[in-house]
């Protein structure tokens, strides 16, 4: 005899479904992020009410983000970066004592393993870079010593609004060096002044910021990543107080304490750095380090892979 099922499966018994499915998964914290996870997949599809085309276009997307990822080009993080992700989970990680210098986005472009360098060097290496940019300042704890030894891990764009590792033909540790603080904790290196740029936007990323009526550029800014032994290494950025884009950063990374002001400087200034002719400029910028908590890296200083 044919019999009639009568059960209506609701798209709240999918998601009950889904979510019971992980019930017996043992460890705890998977079982918090996959339940969760899917509940609030299955909401955000309930909500905007989500179509079939919809969801295979979702699916071509992941496909082609999947498919232009190399080591050279993580779009996945790049989707991070643009839908707020990375700064979200940089905000939750990162609680900070008073004063400390505040973290932002590593970006793509971070090479482990740059150059050492002597105090006040250049890390110009093609002529042509950009208008020269003396940059200087401090390592300090929290209660305002020194701290000697730290290690800066700089990088940063040229004019041409690239950096080194975008251009093939680049010399490798141009716009990019490893500074160490002398024992009153003072640092200084010779680069340029950076300029904004935009993100890498030939893939599915640019292709979502173009549909949405989003624009791709980053405001001017150097980055740092800062270590020192017992310390909470902090990776950062000084930004250019006067760059345009710093109320819509593609990648929402500008906090208003890592603004800094470029001070133009003329060819005859008595300050001028050896080795810079023409305008240039300097850029003050003092670094604040938290304590390392029980259990933390303390940022001991270690060369990624190559000597000085
Ligand atoms: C960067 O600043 O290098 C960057 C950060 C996030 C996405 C793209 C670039
Ligand atoms: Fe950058």
């Amino acid at each position: 005899m044919a019999t009639t099922d009568t059960r209506k499966t609701t798209p709240a018994d999918i998601t009950a479904a889904a979510v019971a499915s992980f019930e017996g998964c043992s460890d705890v914290r998977l079982r918090e992020v996959m339940q969760s996870l899917v509940r609030h997949l299955h909401a955000f599809a309930t909500k905007v009410e989500l179509t079939e085309e919809e969801w295979r276009e979702m699916i071509a997307v992941l496909t082609a983000t999947g498919e232009i990822t190399d080591e050279r080009r993580q779009e996945f993080i790049l989707w991070s970066d643009a839908l707020g992700l990375s700064m979200l989970v940089d905000a939750l990680a990162h609680a900070l004592p008073a004063g400390a210098t505040e973290s932002t986005v590593l970006g793509p472009f971070y090479v482990p393993g740059s150059p050492r360098r002597e105090y006040g060097e250049s890390m110009v290496v093609e002529a042509g870079a950009g208008v020269p940019a003396w940059v200087y300042g401090r390592v300090l704890d929290v209660r305002g010593a020194p701290i000697a030894g730290a290690e800066l891990d700089v990088w940063q764009n040229g004019a041409d609004m690239l950096y080194a590792v975008q251009r093939p033909e680049a010399e490798e540790d141009h716009l990019r060096g490893r500074y160490l603080t002398r024992e009153d904790g003072t640092y200084a290196f010779v680069a340029v002044r950076p300029v904004p740029y935009p993100i890498p936007d030939d893939g599915p990323v640019g292709r979502m910021l173009a549909a949405t009526g989003r624009h791709p550029w980053r405001p001017a800014h150097i980055h740092m990543i800062v270590r020192a032994r017992g310390y909470k290494t902090v990776t950062t950025h000084v930004f250019d107080a006067t760059s345009e884009y710093l109320d819509s950063d593609t990648v929402f990374a500008v906090k208003p304490s890592l603004l800094r002001t470029f001070v133009e400087r003329s060819a005859d200034d008595p300050e001028r750095p050896p080795g810079v002719a023409g305008p240039w400029v300097s850029l003050e910028n003092d670094i604040v380090l938290a304590p390392a908590e029980d259990g933390e890296d303390g940022g001991a200083v270690v060369d990624p892979g190559r000597t000085a």
